[in-house]
C-alpha cells in the first residue's frame, strides 16, 4: 500500500480538517486503495473515518434505446399521423413488435393518443417526452433529483443502481502529517541506537487468518496406508520392496504351491503381460518346484499334473503381494534361522468386473510371521491384537481354501450400522509345499494375512463408490481436506462392541 497515498490524506486533512468524502477528493484513486490507506492509518490513531455509500444509476439496454430514439410512448405518437384517421393498431405492430402495446399504453396514460376503432389517433398536437429528458439526467448525473422518477425508471426496468463507498475522514487522535515505518519488531539495533525510546510498533493482528501454505497433500489412500504401516512397526515388522508391479508367474503363483490348472490363473483373473511375454530366466531352485507340484513331497502327494516351465515364466501383473512375501521367505531361507515379521502395503492387479466396491487394482496390506513356534492360534491372537489397534474386536474365523495356506481362515467382523459380518481379509499358514521348497527348515511355520486397504479407507472417508477414492474420479478438494486418518474406535466394524 501506499505510503504517498496515506501522506497525502493526512496533507488534506491538515489543510481542511476533513475530506467530507474521498471519492469526490482523489479521483485518481481506487476505492480499494483508499480504503487500504485509511484502515492502515486508523490503527495508527492518525484518522477516523467513516463509510459513504451512494447509489449510482445507470441505464440498462431498453433505457439506453429510449435516450438514444425516444421513449417508446414519443415513438408512436409520432407514428401517429394528425387527423382523424390516425393508424391501425396492427401497422403499429408491424412496425414497433413488443414496443407497441408498451408505447401505446403509457401513450394512453398520458393522454397523448386514444383508440378510434381499429386505429389510434392523436388527441393532442405536441408533446414533450419527459421520460427521454429523465434518461438523459440519469445518464449524465447517476441519479435524479426527484427520487419518485427514479422509482418509476426503475419500476420500468430502465435503469438499475449500483452502490459506490466512499468515505468521510476526520483527524485521529493521534493525527500528525509525520508518517513514521510502523516497526514490527524490536530489534537489537534499536536497543543500541536508543532508537526504540521513540519507535512506533505495529499491533499483532491476532485475528489475522495466516496465510494458506498451499503444500502438497496426502491421498486419503496414502493416510490410510501410513496409519497401517505405523501399527506394523509398532509391532516389529519390516517393510518389503513392493516396487515391481510385473511379476513372473512363478513367483506369483507356483513358488506358492498354486497349480498351473488354477481358475485364478485364468484370464479372467489374471492381467499377462504380451509385451515382453515371459521372463528370461527362473530362480535355480525351479526344479524343486516342479517337483513338488508334480509328485509332492513333505507329505504331501503334490497335483500329479505336468508343470510347464514355460507357463511359470508368463509375466504378470501381480495378483497379490504374497508374491514378495514368497520372495522374502526365500531370501529368509538362505540366511541362518531368525524369526521374521515382513508386511507390504501396496499395489495388486485383478482383471475383474468393476463395479462399485471394485476395481482392476486395489491396495493389499499383507503380513507374514515365520517363528519356529507359530501356529494357527498365534496367527488368530495376532489378528487379534492387529485389528484392535484399529478399534476392530469382534473377530470370526471361517474356514477357507486357498492353494498356499493349510488352514485358511477368511477374516470376519461385525458392522454394527449394518448389522453383518463383513469380511476384512484372508489368512493361513502357509504349506510345508510352499515353505520347504522355498528352503525353509522343517519346524519354521509361517503365517500371513492380507487385507485390502480400500474398505476400511472408504468406511472412514463414509465413500460408498470406490471409484471415488481411486482413479480420476477422484475429487481433488477432498484429498485437500480430508483429516488425518486415524483408524480408532470409530472407525467402524464391530468398534460400537468395543470393551469399555
Ligand atoms: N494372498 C491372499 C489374498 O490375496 C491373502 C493372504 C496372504 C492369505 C497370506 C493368506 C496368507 O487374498
Amino acid at each position: 500500500m501506499s505510503e504517498d497515498l496515506k501522506l497525502t490524506i493526512l496533507k488534506r486533512l491538515d489543510a481542511d480538517s476533513v475530506v467530507e468524502d474521498t471519492t469526490a477528493a482523489f479521483t485518481d484513486v481506487s476505492v480499494e486503495a483508499v480504503l487500504g490507506a485509511l484502515k492502515s492509518l486508523e490503527i495508527q490513531e492518525k484518522v477516523a473515518y467513516k463509510t459513504l455509500a451512494t447509489e449510482v444509476w445507470s441505464l440498462e439496454a431498453e433505457g439506453r434505446d429510449q435516450l438514444d430514439n425516444g421513449s417508446y410512448e414519443a415513438q408512436i405518437f409520432a407514428a401517429v399521423p394528425p387527423g382523424d384517421v390516425g393508424i391501425s393498431i396492427d401497422e403499429l405492430k408491424a412496425k414497433f413488435g413488443a414496443k407497441a402495446n408498451l408505447g401505446q399504453g403509457k401513450g394512453f396514460a398520458n393522454k397523448w393518443i386514444r383508440k378510434n376503432g381499429g386505429n389510434i389517433v392523436r388527441i393532442v398536437d405536441r408533446i414533450v417526452d419527459q421520460t427521454r429528458a429523465d434518461l438523459e439526467t440519469v445518464h449524465k448525473t447517476g441519479t435524479h433529483p426527484d427520487s419518485g422518477v427514479i422509482k418509476t425508471l426503475k419500476g420500468r426496468k430502465l435503469i438499475s443502481s449500483t452502490k459506490l463507498l466512499s468515505y468521510a475522514v476526520r483527524k485521529g487522535p493521534g493525527f500528525s502529517t509525520e508518517l513514521k515505518k510502523q516497526a514490527t519488531d524490536l530489534t537489537a539495533e534499536m536497543l543500541h541506537s536508543g532508537a526504540w525510546k521513540s519507535a512506533e510498533f505495529k499491533e499483532f493482528n491476532f485475528d489475522s487468518l495466516g496465510a494458506n501454505p498451499g503444500n502438497g497433500h496426502l491421498h486419503p489412500l496414502m493416510k490410510a496406508r501410513e496409519e497401517f504401516r505405523q501399527i506394523f512397526f509398532e509391532t516389529g515388522f519390516v517393510e518389503m520392496p513392493t516396487n515391481s508391479f510385473v511379476e513372473t508367474a512363478f513367483w506369483n503363483f507356483d513358488a506358492l504351491f498354486v497349480p498351473q490348472q488354477h481358475a485364478a490363473r485364468q484370464l479372467q483373473d489374471t492381467f499377462f503381460l504380451k509385451d515382453p511375454e515371459v521372463a528370461g530366466s527362473l530362480p535355480a531352485f525351479w526344479p524343486e518346484v516342479k517337483e513338488v507340484h508334480e509328485r509332492g513331497g513333505y507329505g504331501s502327494i503334490g497335483y500329479r499334473c505336468p508343470w510347464s516351465e514355460a507357463e511359470a515364466s508368463k509375466l504378470v501383473l501381480r495378483t497379490h503381494t504374497t508374491a514378495i512375501s514368497a520372495r522374502m521367505l526365500h531370501k529368509l531361507a538362505q540366511e541362518p534361522y531368525c524369526p521374521a515379521k515382513y508386511f507390504s502395503i501396496d499395489r495388486v492387479f485383478r482383471n475383474e468386473a468393476v463395479d462399485n466396491t471394485h476395481l482392476a487394482e486395489f491396495h493389499q496390506v499383507e503380513g507374514v510371521i515365520a517363528d519356529k513356534n507359530m501356529s494357527l492360534g498365534s496367527l488368530i491372537d495376532f489378528l487379534g491384537m492387529f485389528f484392535e489397534k484399529m478399534g476392530i474386536t469382534n473377530l470370526r474365523f471361517k474356514p477357507t481354501y486357498n492353494p498356499y495356506t493349510e488352514p485358511s481362515m477368511e477374516i470376519f467382523s461385525w458392522h454394527e450400522e449394518r448389522k453383518k459380518w463383513m469380511e476384512l481379509g484372508n489368512s493361513g499358514m502357509f504349506r510345508p509345499e510352499m515353505l520347504r521348497t522355498l528352503g525353509l527348515e522343517e519346524g519354521i511355520q509361517v503365517a500371513g494375512f492380507g487385507v485390502s486397504l480400500e474398505r476400511p479407507t472408504m468406511i472412514k472417508c463414509g465413500l460408498d463408490n470406490i471409484r471415488k477414492l481411486m482413479g480420476h474420479g477422484v475429487d481433488l478438494s477432498m484429498v485437500e481436506t480430508d483429516p488425518v486418518f486415524r483408524l480408532d474406535k470409530e472407525m467402524g466394524s464391530g468398534s460400537s462392541q468395543r470393551a469399555k
